[in-house]
């Protein structure tokens, strides 16, 4: 399985500076045989990118942060995969900022992940318990519970094309008292994503579905949580707007996985 490094920019970065970050980002790594790399800018920069990309022919790849899961129509302000589709590779779908400050519920992500499937855009699905979810023992029923609203009308061959990232909320760097992730929670989480996945999907779509850690990855803890069994990845927020703190975690990745 691939490894992916994937860089959620957030609300960050104008058109300009997303394009200068890009510009020592292509000039500073090699490509890698099995590490995908991609950046999720803001909307209005992924088009700008994606001509950049496509005159340097890269293999770095672009994803949204977000769209709305209809592919058109009277919906003010929002923007459809299908208008992203042919910009982007990857569509970070659910991740906590969504749910929590624009409300968004399992449903909403559930037809967006068919949104992106239809679009062949590759959903990367997040899930992942609140610090109050998990001082209350909640975590591995919230796992089970979004794991099985966002998935719940796609098919054992569609769900093979969705990568999941768990990101505990109370560890995005973000957050007021974020705190550190231990690789043995993020292991038992991991654990758990890929044995509910086995009970809807059967052994080998678990098996064949990429998990990706995410929550205050830095250069200095990112080879420990790529080490942790069942981990194909990397979602990373404040690290990677620091182009030099991205191509450190991306070197690593090459030594970690190779
Ligand atoms: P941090 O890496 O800043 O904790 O953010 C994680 C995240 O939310 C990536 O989507």
């Amino acid at each position: 399985m691939k490894t992916y490094i994937v860089g959620n920019w957030k609300m960050n970065l104008t058109v300009g500076e997303s394009s200068i970050y890009l510009q020592k980002l292509l000039k500073r790594i090699k490509p890698a045989k099995g590490l995908e790399i991609a950046v999720a800018p803001s909307a209005i920069a992924i088009q700008p990118l994606r001509i950049q990309l496509d005159r340097l022919k890269s293999k770095v790849k672009l994803s949204a942060q977000n769209f709305y899961q209809k592919d058109y129509g009277a919906y003010t302000g929002e923007v459809s995969i299908m208008q992203l589709r042919g910009l982007v590779d990857y569509a970070i779908i659910g991740h906590s900022e969504r749910r929590y400050i624009f409300g968004e519920t399992n449903k909403d992500l559930c037809q967006k992940v068919a949104a992106a499937l239809r679009n062949n855009v590759t959903p990367i699905l997040c899930i992942g318990e609140t610090e109050n979810e998990r001082s209350f023992g909640e975590t591995v029923s919230v796992i089970r519970d979004q794991l099985h609203g966002a998935l719940s009308e796609i098919d054992a061959d569609d769900v093979k094309k969705v990568i999941i990232a768990y990101e505990p909320v109370w560890a995005i760097s973000s957050n007021k008292n974020a705190r550190l992730a231990s690789p043995d929670d993020v292991a038992e989480s991991v654990r758990l994503i890929r044995s509910e996945l086995k009970e809807i999907y059967g052994k080998e779509t678990a098996e064949e579905t990429p998990i990706l850690y995410g929550g205050s990855v830095n250069p200095n803890n990112a080879g420990a949580y790529l080490t942790v069994p069942g981990v194909n990845g990397l979602l990373i927020g404040g690290s990677s707007l620091i182009s030099d703190h991205f191509i450190d975690i991306i070197e690593l990745a090459k030594r970690v996985k190779s």
